[in-house]
């Protein structure tokens, strides 16, 4: 940043009365690039933060365009409630889905506008579906009945529509505008910025015609060549949860057993599965799943005063809403949480790696990777090196999908080795990993930071030998 212009003044500047100056100045040098170490540059709108709000576990795939602002594809009812869950206080959907309009996940059932309000309005949030699903989402019309709604929903808001795509074009578009006409609005948004921010979220907006109505709104030129993502496939958003890292890698949270046809129907080849299994030697190992009006919390197993997490006085004692009637879990529900979660490879201690395993081997041709990583553990990088060549492998399959539980361990992995394959250096794989959403620094997570380091041939002490 700033030594190339003050270092050389400062040898210019080289007699004792300056001396004092010059080491001064040092002092401050090493402040502002230890500063810099630790907040990369990103092309995010903000420094995004570990997505989820309060339950990463439950809502991984939201993405944030700012702390009030996320954005998602079509949602399951399941999915309304845990945005409610991890602290959402109202969902905007683009698009009106009438009576006859409902949908499928992989065979999962995607709620109508109806039904979506009705599960929205049970489970305590706001709810608004902005436009008919014929009209012209890319208009001035749209931006402006955006607008109009905005200041009569609580926030955080998560927005969404069929895939996240148009959802954050008309998002960003509205900040556009702000930025254009009101000048106390942050933070801001100008073609430039609106190109970075959707080439790092894998979206691609570099058509004319909508070039035209990015010139129109922001009142700029029109941009020839903005920045474009290298996402592969480019029709990744088919299966929207994702997250994606760089080409053909991606990272995710715990994916449900619908989503296995998806991620085969949008071309992924193969799935890594980060998570622990069953057992490690003797030691049982199973992780958590998510569950419908329990909170994330405690671990599976319990201890000599705590009986299981699944285990029916645990789970009273964990519920997040005591006042839930039955029906927020089911027509049929005698409670009023959940007990299992099937969907998500459960069974009735946690998550089972087996079944998860043993779905994804004979439902479908993707190929099947477990590298079982603690998350409660100081990464190194003697565990990347052990770990590097099946990742390395599983992505030169094509389209690799790495998931662990809430989407943290895979960021951490997932972007090293895009870097590794890709030939990226340090300062790539720390600006990507906080675009994900997770900050790798010597202060926030030394261990990940140093296995950057080590990893992609920097040592961690360079930096202040050159000073
Ligand atoms: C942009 O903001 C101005 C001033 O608030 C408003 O008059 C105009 O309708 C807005 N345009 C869009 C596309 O929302
Ligand atoms: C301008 O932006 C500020 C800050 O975001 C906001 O509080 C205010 O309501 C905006 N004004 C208009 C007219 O939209
Ligand atoms: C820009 O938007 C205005 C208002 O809707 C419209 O009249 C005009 O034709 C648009 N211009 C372009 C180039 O799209
Ligand atoms: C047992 O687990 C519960 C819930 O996680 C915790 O509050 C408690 O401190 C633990 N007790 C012991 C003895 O470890
Ligand atoms: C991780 O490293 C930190 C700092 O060196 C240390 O305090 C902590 O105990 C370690 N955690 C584990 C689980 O080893």
């Amino acid at each position: 940043m700033f030594t190339g212009v003050l270092l050389p003044e400062m040898k210019i500047q080289g007699s004792p009365m300056y001396l004092h100056l010059g080491k001064m100045l040092g002092i401050l040098i090493v402040g502002i690039v230890v500063l810099c170490v630790a907040s990369v540059e990103v092309d995010t709108v903000v420094t995004r933060a570990t997505p989820g709000l309060n339950s990463p576990s439950k809502l991984w795939w939201a993405k944030e365009i700012t702390p009030d602002f996320h954005v998602a594809g079509r949602l399951t009812e399941r999915q309304i409630k845990y945005a409610s869950e991890a602290g959402f206080r109202s969902i905007l959907s683009l698009f009106m889905y009438e009576t006859d309009d409902y949908g499928s996940f992989g065979g999962e059932y995607l709620p109508t506008t109806a039904e979506a309000w009705a599960a929205a309005h049970m489970a305590g949030l706001q709810y608004v579906a902005l436009i008919d699903g014929n009209a012209d989402w890319a208009s001035v019309d749209t931006i402006q009945k955006f607008a109009d709604v905005l200041p009569a929903l609580r926030r955080p808001i998560l927005l969404h529509c069929d895939r996240g795509y148009t959802i954050t074009f008309v998002t960003l578009m509205y900040m556009a505008n702000q930025t254009r006409y009101n000048s106390s609005f942050e933070p801001k948004i100008y073609s430039e910025q609106f190109y970075k921010v959707t080439a790092a979220m894998g979206l691609d907006f570099t058509h004319d015609d909508l070039k035209e109505v990015v010139a129109n709104v922001t009142g700029e030129e029109v941009v020839e060549k903005p920045p474009k993502h290298n996402c592969d496939p480019e029709e990744w958003l088919d299966f929207w949860l994702a997250h994606p890292v760089s080409k053909n890698w991606y990272v995710a949270g715990q994916i449900r057993q619908c989503h296995i046809k998806v991620l085969e129907a949008t071309g992924f080849k193969a799935v890594v599965n980060m998570r622990l299994g069953l057992t490690d030697g003797d030691k049982p190992t199973q992780e958590r799943v998510t569950l419908l009006n329990i909170k994330d919390g405690p671990s599976t197993y319990g201890n000599t005063s705590t009986p299981p997490r699944q285990d029916l006085s645990t789970l009273e004692h964990n519920k997040i809403n005591s006042h839930h009637s039955t029906d927020y879990i089911s027509v049929k529900s005698k409670l009023n949480f959940e007990i299992e979660n099937p969907g998500e490879f459960g069974d009735d201690i946690g998550y089972n790696e087996e079944i998860e395993a043993n779905h994804v081997r004979h439902t479908s041709s993707l190929k099947y990777y477990h590298i079982p990583v603690s998350p409660d553990t100081n990464f190194t990088s003697e565990m990347f090196q052990q770990v590097r060549d099946t990742l390395i492998e599983a992505g030169q399959n094509g389209p690799v999908l790495l998931h662990c539980g809430d989407g943290r361990r895979v960021a951490y992995f997932g972007v090293l080795a895009a870097a590794v394959q890709e030939g990226h250096d340090l300062q790539w794989a720390l600006k990507r990993v906080q675009e994900l959403g997770f900050e790798v620094s010597p202060d926030s997570r030394p261990d990940v930071y140093k296995m950057y380091c080590e990893s992609l041939g920097e040592s961690t002490t360079s930096r202040k030998e050159e000073l």
